[in-house]
């Protein structure tokens, strides 16, 4: 049996994730949330998220960075060509799966996923990256929880792919 594929993110009601290679809210919440979900895990990621993350090696993570450069490879670090690759090497290591971004990957990566860890930031920013469309999918929400701070209001959620 292959492992489920849990995608994790965070991202506004207008879909954005990013801009300009950083995250485009400042939500000290949801880093916790986000480096203890992560935490233990093999994280597939595309370049750019693995070069912006320092913490990525923290904790006991697994990176499976999707990229062309082959040097990124070391005894800790693991190199996919495509989405296919990675997913391939994410199963045959221990460990859960976390896809986590960026745009393509969430892109490739939306129609296999059986979960979805989804931090909803209740506002529109503007952006340059974003979450492909999740919401017209069959999902069914197993775990919620509200949180604000003094610029965000945002919801936490478990989502589990109805296949
Ligand atoms: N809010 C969130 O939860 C969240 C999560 C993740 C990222 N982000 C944000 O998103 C932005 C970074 O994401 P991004 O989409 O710009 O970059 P990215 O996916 O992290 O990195 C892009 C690079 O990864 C490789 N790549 C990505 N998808 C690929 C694919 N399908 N097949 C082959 N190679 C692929 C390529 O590397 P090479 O050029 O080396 O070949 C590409 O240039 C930042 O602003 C970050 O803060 C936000």
């Amino acid at each position: 049996m292959p492992k489920p594929i849990t995608l994790i993110v965070a991202c506004t009601e207008n879909r954005v994730i990013g801009r300009d290679r950083q995250l485009p809210f400042d939500i000290p919440e949801d880093k916790v949330w986000f480096h203890a979900k992560t935490a233990g895990a093999t994280v597939v990621l595309g370049r750019i998220c693995f070069e912006t993350w320092p913490q990525v090696l923290a904790d006991g993570r697994q990176p499976v960075v999707i990229t062309r450069d082959r040097s990124l490879a070391s005894d800790r670090v693991r190199v996919a060509v495509n989405v296919t690759e990675a997913l391939a090497i994410a199963q045959s290591l221990p460990g859960e799966i976390m896809v986590c971004g960026g745009q393509r990957i969430y892109e490739e990566t939306l129609p296999l996923a059986d979960r979805l860890l989804l931090t909803l930031v209740l506002t529109e920013l503007p952006g340059d990256t974003f979450f492909p469309e999740w919401r017209q999918m069959p999902w069914r929400e197993t775990w919620k929880r509200e949180g604000r701070d003094a610029n965000y209001r945002y919801t936490f959620s478990i989502l589990e792919r109805i296949r």
